[in-house]
Order: structure tokens, then sequence, then C-alpha cells
């Protein structure tokens, strides 16, 4: 038995080495696969590569990017590559090591130089395979008409903030079931939206299909009308989404239609794989594309672009037919994240109105990377930004204080304020802020915020934050009537809270 394990560890000893050392070329077509067994979903990443010499050049496509390779070091037994790809103004940058064993590329990626490897198998995949889709031109640019929607920011609920990539039917049934049983329909909350990973391929006609998290969109969508929502989906003007699934590239009206079909009250629209084709200044051609096949489909779908903000898209986001418009990256559930983006959106109010809001991404409140005190500061100031409500928790399961801060109806109320002007900073001293937020009928909303780590105390002549003389006030929190007769007001406000005011 002993000899036996000695020759055994024998032959593994000689023949590691072999296979290790056998060098072959690099040159080929080859693939990273992601498999996902749960959706029957497959998301490849691909090297093509060619050998001469030192040499190694080609291109890599991931989910997203389409990188050129720029430099290189050595060859099958250890090599580098440094590949980049456009970006805006700048340039998007991978580096790569790796090595041929047997028949498998064993890859590493490291997105900086001081960044963690991420480790990566590819093998050879059929040439041709995966080549970035011929280039569409744009269309020339023309004025896509209003479609009447979101008159006010859209209310609802979207999957990612929570559920990223592990949303299904039956969740989103779940989630449909508590918006209308818990108080949040009643609030104003409408959209149930679904994000990125619903998508498979397409069949033969080239008509988009869901994935096996979905079987039936189109029933999904029946449930949810049933309950007095509506429904939401996810696309890119790419070849793929970012998450590296199938986009509307090429599909555009097809997808509209399909989507029309299903009963779809909402698209979101990432930009992500589109950058693999096209620039920043194709950016509103390209969204206008989108804009005129929804508008085409007869059926009334608001159109929310996700650009992340690049080149000004609030200057041109209502002419390609959008209702709203991403004006950042993306929000994570932490006081910084939030406050970095909510704060931030001062210069852009006045480029919101009735059917166009800036959109600072959704919302974080009740996933837990924040303190009740802090969500509800995020809730005060969107309501200010007369941002979209899209809630990001598990509405099957949330605390009453969470639900008390997402339906709190005097806040909602300023968000939806119909005259739709959106709040701006009047007053900053170190990190305390008030923003103010003109609405209808002569009111308006005051919003003292104290950003920093302990309870401050602000204090402000009303004429000096543009508040008339004459006035009633109501703290929107405490929803208690407030005396504020004099011409001063002074108010403490607790670490990173929010003090927010209805003042007639
Ligand atoms: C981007 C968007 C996010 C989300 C993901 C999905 O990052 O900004 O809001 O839609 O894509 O892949």
């Amino acid at each position: 038995m002993r000899n036996l394990l000695f020759i055994l560890l024998l032959i593994g000893v000689c023949l590691g080495p072999v296979q290790q050392n056998q060098s072959g070329d690099l040159t080929g077509n080859w693939a990273v696969r992601n498999v996902n067994d749960t959706e029957g979903t497959v998301r490849s990443t691909y090297f093509n590569l060619k050998q001469e010499g030192g040499k190694i050049t080609g291109t890599i496509r991931t989910t997203q990017f389409f990188y050129t390779i720029k430099e290189s070091t050595g060859g099958p037994e250890g090599f580098t590559l440094i590949a980049a790809m456009p970006d805006g103004r700048t340039e998007r940058r991978v580096q790569y090591e790796g090595k041929l064993v047997g028949d498998e590329l064993r890859i590493g990626r490291r997105m900086r130089p001081d960044a963690p490897v991420t480790e990566l198998i590819a093998k050879r995949a059929p040439a041709g395979e995966g080549v970035l889709p011929a280039r569409i031109e744009p269309p020339a640019r023309h004025k896509v008409a209003y479609n009447g929607l979101a008159k006010t920011p859209p209310m609802g609920w979207n999957s990612w903030n929570k559920f990223a990539g592990r949303i299904d039917d039956a969740t989103v049934r779940g989630i449909a079931d508590a918006m209308a049983t818990n108080g949040m329909r009643e609030a104003g909350y409408v959209y149930i939206n679904i994000d990125d990973t619903w998508e498979a391929g397409r069949n033969a006609t080239g008509e988009i299909q869901t994935n096996k998290k979905f079987p039936d969109m189109k029933a999904l969508a029946d449930y949810v009308h049933k309950k007095g929502l509506k429904l939401g989906i996810y696309s890119s003007p790419g070849p793929n989404t970012c998450a590296g699934y199938e986009g509307s590239y090429g599909h555009e009206e097809q997808d509209a239609m399909t989507y029309a079909k299903w009963g779809i009250d909402y698209l979101k629209y990432d930009w992500c794989g589109a950058r693999t084709l096209y620039t920043d200044e194709e950016m509103p051609a390209i969204y206008q594309k989108m804009g005129d096949a929804l508008l085409k489909t007869g059926r009334p779908i608001v159109y929310s672009l996700c650009q992340y903000g690049r080149f000004d898209v609030w200057k041109w986001g209502p002419e390609v037919g959008g209702n709203l418009w991403r004006t950042t990256g993306d929000i994570r559930d932490t006081w910084d994240s939030m406050t970095g983006i909510g704060f931030r959106q001062h210069e852009l109010a006045q480029y919101a109105s009735p059917g166009h809001w800036n959109d600072p991404d959704m919302l974080e409140i009740g996933n837990g990377g924040m303190t009740d005190i802090e969500y509800k500061t995020h809730m005060s100031l969107w309501a200010m930004l007369a941002a979209p409500l899209l809630a990001g928790n598990d509405l099957r399961q949330m605390s009453t204080q969470t639900l008390a801060i997402l339906t709190n109806r005097e806040v909602i109320a300023v968000d939806q304020d119909k005259l739709g002007k959106q709040g701006s900073r009047v007053w900053k001293s170190g990190d305390q802020e008030i923003w103010t937020r003109q609405l209808s009928r002569g009111a308006m909303a005051v919003a003292f915020f104290n950003r920093a780590k302990d309870e401050a105390r602000i204090s402000v002549k009303w004429a000096d934050i543009g508040v008339p003389a004459k006035r009633k006030a109501r703290d929107l929190w405490l929803h208690q009537n407030l005396d504020v007769k004099g011409d001063e007001y002074s108010i403490a406000v607790p670490a990173h809270g929010v003090v927010m005011l209805r003042v007639n």
C-alpha cells in the first residue's frame, strides 16, 4: 500500500512538470466561461491573442469592456498583458498575468497594480466567437416628443441595491405583495423595477428571452398590475449590460415591442456595454433610438437613462425622451456614499422639471449600512432634490422604523410637489447646510442638515435664507406645527441628522 502511494506520488511529481512545461502557443481565441445554472446563462470573457516571438498582441472582451493589448512581456510559461480602452477623456487600463497550463490559460486580473488578483481559467473557443458586433452608426439627432409621464418623480422599488443578481420571479411577487399591503402603495409607491440579470439570449427571430429566474414575464406583469402596481425592466444600448447579460444593441425597436407585449411600464437603460462601440459624444443619439422605440410601441413606458451623469446628460436627457437620468455613479449603503452623491446635486436644480428629473440613484434606506437618523437624512435630501424615490431594500422584511421613513407622507409630499422645482443649498457653515425648495401655492420646504459627527445648533435669520415673513411652519419628521414668528430660527440638529420644515 505504501509502495503504491509512493509510485503514484512519483508519477504525479514526474507528470506535473511535464504538463506545465509543455510550451504551447498562446495564439488563439480563449474564453473564460461564467456559468450560472440557476439562470441557465453563460457569460464569457474573451482573450483573442496572437503570439509572435516575444510579443503578444490582440484584444480582450470582457462582459462590458473591449480592451486592446498595449504591452506584453513573457510567453506561454508566464506572461503579463497591459490592455487599455478609451473612457471619455481618459483611458481605462487593466493588467493580466497568466501562463499556459496544459490546454488551459490560467489568468490573473488586476484592475490596478496594487489591487488583488482575480483568478480566471480560459479555454480555447472557436475562432470568431465573442467578436464585437459591427458598429451601427448612430442616427441623426431629432427631438423625441415628451411621453407625458412622470409628472412628479417616479416612486417605487428597484431590485439592484439589495438583491443584485439574486432576484427572481418569486421575490418580485413577494415585493409586490408587500408594497400593496404595507401602506407604501397608498403613500405613492407604484413601480416594481427589475434591474439587471433577468436576461437570457435571443431566439431565432431575435426576440429577447428571459432566463430561468423569470419563467414568464407577461404573467409577472399581470400579477403586479392586479396589485395596482406597475412593472419596470432593465436593459442596455450596448451588446451587453453591466453584469454581462444580453443588451438591446441592434434590437431596440424589437425589444421595446417585447416590453410592451409583456406589459412593462418603465425601462432603465444602462450605458455599460455601449462603451465598447460608442463615445460619450454619441450618447444622445444612442439614447434617442430607444426613446423613439418606446414611443412607437404606443404603451406608456417611463424612460430612465442610466449613464452615470456623463456628458452632462441633464442638458440633453429631455430631448431624447428621457423622464429621468442618473447624475452619478452607483450609490452604496454608506453615509459617505449617500451624502457624497446627495449634497453634490446642488448645481443641477435648474435641469429638473415635471416629466424630467435628475436621478441621484436609488434609495438605500433599510439596507443596514446606515442608522435610522442617517436614513432620514437620505429620505429628506432626496425629497429636497425632487429625486425619484425608488426603495432599494427588501420590502418583505423591514423594521417599522424603515417603513415609517419610507412612508412619511409629509416628506413624500415635498418630493412629489406638483411645481417640480428641485431644491438647492442656500446656506453652509462647516458641516451644517440649509437647503430650500420652492413648493406650489407659495409654500417652501426648508431642510437643516448636520453632516457632523456631533449634534450641532444651526441659527439663521429667515431673511438670509429667503424665507418670507408671516409664516407658519411644520416639522415634517415630528409631525408638529411650530412657532417660528421671530426673525431668527435656531435649532439643534442631531449628528448626521436633519430637521425638515414646511413653511407656508
Ligand atoms: C450599473 C448601474 C446600477 C445597476 C447595475 C446592474 O452599475 O449603475 O444601478 O443597474 O449596473 O448591472
